[in-house]
């Protein structure tokens, strides 16, 4: 059993394989938190760690004497508000006597087989096997909010997910101003944060961080999980890395406005809450009415970074990501974006098209441009039929010629978006985001539909589904190329406007359920002008994202660096373009493109006629070995070696098979070195006692050995020179 709950003591115990998670309610109903971390001993009870002492100014909840008890310093599961907790609150509650008290009290469990699941909302998914289900309930009994804590209970990924359910149980209206997914109290120990930011180009940049004695706030408020913050964060002992050390990661399924606070207390413990942002954020509950916050990832390594970015990479692909084609080999893609940008017709895009497939690219994708009046990015988004004119046939003609090379056909699209020059502009202008008596901000040039609204949600399936429908369209890529501003919604009464953001990822979820349902073998691919939308929300619909739109693969390694500590290499959309780069300017070589680019779901980003011969050889065998290196990053383990952010010589990575019969290491020198320091790799999970041999000098060596004394690589002079190396087990 995964969950105990001992009625007598009121102690809740949850196991997973190598970690262990205690709560206690207490005689008047506090839920305290009292651990997580490796796993307990059957019958253990924490409440002996806890730590009661008359701090002052912290005060007792009514009816209590002792000044050592207080909300202010017992560590909870989730907050109330008003009532003598000052750290970072869960919740915010208006009642309808203005009061803005919530006091949060057990009301009994539940534990159920399997995983529930939440309503309107991308969450993990797992068999009866896989995991339990507890339910908490908790109540404020003058308010009369419900809240009901969530928890899945993964016992073999080591994960532990949490999720709420508010109930206004009232005869008026409650408002909730703030309602977040999950608190975390972690009552000893001090701790780094671990957090992914960035900007367009140059996402998720990892920085870390000791968490000072203050609140820090990772947060986004454009409307999507963004480029600047992701909301993923990761709490690490001090001197954790990547093969030791205790961390713990807490990952958001959610695409939208997010906040991750930490808070270290004045008694030294540290409190990390998640969830939608509370910034502009309101939701009012009818009598009757409910509201689902989204849900939380927390998992736990006590062995360092690498196994605790495995835990996150094998359950997402395992139990967040539900695409068919999680799984399945992805198509080696050529997308004109970088070859053309939307300078194009039937006759140039088949003339690239051609080039790729007799270098053996297998999917060819139509990028921006190719619809409504589209001649730049200033109008034609909202009208999605071909031009005719531009391309001088129509789609089906363009298709069968794809076809007719052997190739898949892929399309990009942005749903989400309106131009003012366009003719759904014209007839629903009021579709936009906008607010009444105010010209609305523009972000390159366009306009956000209110997916808030039921028709708007409709009218987008219908437009998607008839162009999927109508066409063989094999892959769609979905961009998002701008944030949200006036968020109004016309849908919605003056009073509820703070839902309005909300509402957008409720359509939005919705809208992708109903596409991705209907069509389970396109497979589609996320974009936000690159990784501006890189969650586990947008996983559960898409398996894989654009990572960036810097594709500069010395600028590639950090994004992917960061990006590897929560999600796997298979979610990565990584392509080979031009050198010099369009975005850096850089130039670099076609080999070391390649191999930045493996590491994620391949492709190419340029017109592959312009290469010389030689370098048409040369993505002969770079697609030749993608495929096989494909399970690897499918269903292998992916180690950091090198501290990208860092380490200045060069950067290293691994892919291990999950039976450690092969594995590739793939170096990239930055800076060559005159007399140079000798390049020195070590590694990770081989097996200690077989043999292997490497591809870069033959030699066999055991596993114990490899992962010991490590490799010593010859000095690689030049401009950014890459290896990848190989290492098959002999027997
Ligand atoms: C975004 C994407 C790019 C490309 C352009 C087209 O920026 O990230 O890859 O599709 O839009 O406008």
């Amino acid at each position: 059993m995964s969950i105990q709950f001992a009625p007598d003591t009121g102690l809740l115990t949850l196991h997973t394989a190598h970690t262990s998670y205690q709560m206690w309610a207490d005689s008047i109903g506090v839920l305290h938190h009292l651990y997580y971390g490796p796993s307990l001993g059957a019958g253990d009870d924490l409440r002996g760690t806890e730590f009661y002492s008359d701090c002052g100014f912290s005060p007792q909840p009514a009816g209590v004497e002792d000044r050592r008890y207080s909300l202010d310093t017992i560590n909870q599961e989730y907050t109330g508000c008003g009532v003598g907790d000052y750290r970072i609150a869960c919740l915010s509650l208006q009642n309808p006597d203005g009061s803005r008290t919530a006091d949060l009290r057990f009301a009994g469990v539940e534990i159920l087989p399997g995983k529930y699941a939440l309503p309107g909302l991308p969450a993990s998914f797992g068999s009866e096997d896989d995991c339990q289900t507890l339910r908490i309930t908790l109540k404020d009994s003058v308010s009369r909010l419900t809240v009901t804590l969530l928890y899945g209970v993964f016992e073999a990924a080591d994960v532990i997910t949490r999720a709420v359910l508010f109930r206004n149980d009232a005869d008026g209206p409650l408002t909730l101003n703030k309602a977040a997914s999950a608190c975390l109290d972690l009552p000893f120990g001090s701790w780094d944060l671990i957090h992914f930011q960035g900007r367009h180009c140059m996402e998720r940049q990892k920085e870390r961080m000791p968490l000072p004695r203050a609140v820090t706030t990772l947060r986004s408020a454009r409307g999507a999980s963004s480029h600047h913050h992701n909301p993923f964060a990761i709490l690490a002992a001090p001197d954790a890395g990547e093969e030791a050390g205790e961390c713990l990661g807490a990952m958001l399924v959610y695409s939208g406005n997010f906040k991750i606070e930490c808070e270290v207390s004045q008694m030294g413990s540290t409190r990390l809450v998640a969830g939608i942002s509370d910034e502009n954020f309101s939701w009012t509950l009818a009598p009757g009415e409910s509201f689902t916050a989204p849900e939380v990832l927390f998992s736990y390594s006590a062995t360092g970074l690498g196994d605790l970015s495995h835990q996150y990479h094998r359950f997402l692909q395992e139990h967040v990501i539900r695409s068919r084609w999680k799984d399945r080999p992805r198509p080696v893609l050529l997308n004109n974006w970088e070859a053309t940008y939307m300078d194009f017709d039937a006759e140039r895009l088949y003339r690239i098209a051609r080039q790729a497939r007799e270098l053996g690219v297998e999917l060819f994708v139509l990028d921006d441009g190719w619809f409504g009046h589209r001649v730049d990015d200033k109008g034609g988004l909202g009208d999605w039929q071909i031009n005719e004119v531009k391309l001088g046939c129509t789609l089906p003609e363009l298709i069968h010629r794809i076809h007719a090379l052997g190739m898949l056909f892929g399309l990009w699209v942005e749903p989400e978006m309106v131009s003012a020059d366009s003719d759904l502009y014209a007839v629903h202008p009021d579709w936009a985001f906008a607010v009444p008596g105010r010209a609305p901000t523009t972000g390159r040039s366009q306009l956000v539909l209110d997916l808030g609204r039921p028709e708007v949600v409709d009218h987008l399936y219908q437009v998607m589904s008839h162009l999927l429908r109508d066409n063989d369209i094999s892959y769609i890529k979905w961009d998002m190329n701008r944030n949200l501003t006036d968020v109004f919604s016309r849908a919605l009464p003056a009073s509820r406007q703070g839902e309005a953001a909300h509402r957008y990822l409720l359509g939005l979820y919705a809208l992708l359920d109903r596409l991705t349902t209907e069509f389970p073998d396109v497979l589609f691919e996320g974009c936000a002008g690159g990784g501006g939308r890189f969650d586990a929300g947008m996983l559960y619909y898409f398996p894989q994202s654009w990572c960036s739109d810097d594709t500069d693969p010395i600028h590639r390694l950090k994004i992917q660096y960061g990006t590897s500590f929560g999600y796997p290499p298979a979610a990565m959309g990584s392509h080979v373009s031009a050198s010099p780069n369009h975005q850096s300017g850089r130039s670099t070589p076609l080999a070391t493109r390649a191999i930045v680019a493996m590491s994620g779901t391949f492709g190419y980003e340029l017109d592959l006629q312009t290469l010389s011969d030689e370098e048409k050889e040369q993505v002969r065998s770079q697609i030749h070995t993608y495929r096989s290196l494909q399970p690897l990053l499918l269903q292998g383990r992916y180690d950091r070696l090198t501290d990208a952010a860092t380490d200045r010589y060069f950067t290293a990575w691994q892919l291990t098979a999950a039976d450690q019969s092969t594995a590739v290491i793939n170096l990239v020198v930055l800076d060559p070195q005159a007399n140079p320091w000798p390049i020195h790799i070590r590694p990770r999970h081989l097996d200690p006692k077989a043999c292997y041999r490497d591809s870069l000098t033959g030699r066999v060596c055991s596993g114990a050995a490899l992962c010991h004394a490590g490799l010593t690589l010859p000095a690689l002079m030049g401009t950014y020179p890459a290896v990848q190396i190989t290492l098959e087990r002999t027997e």
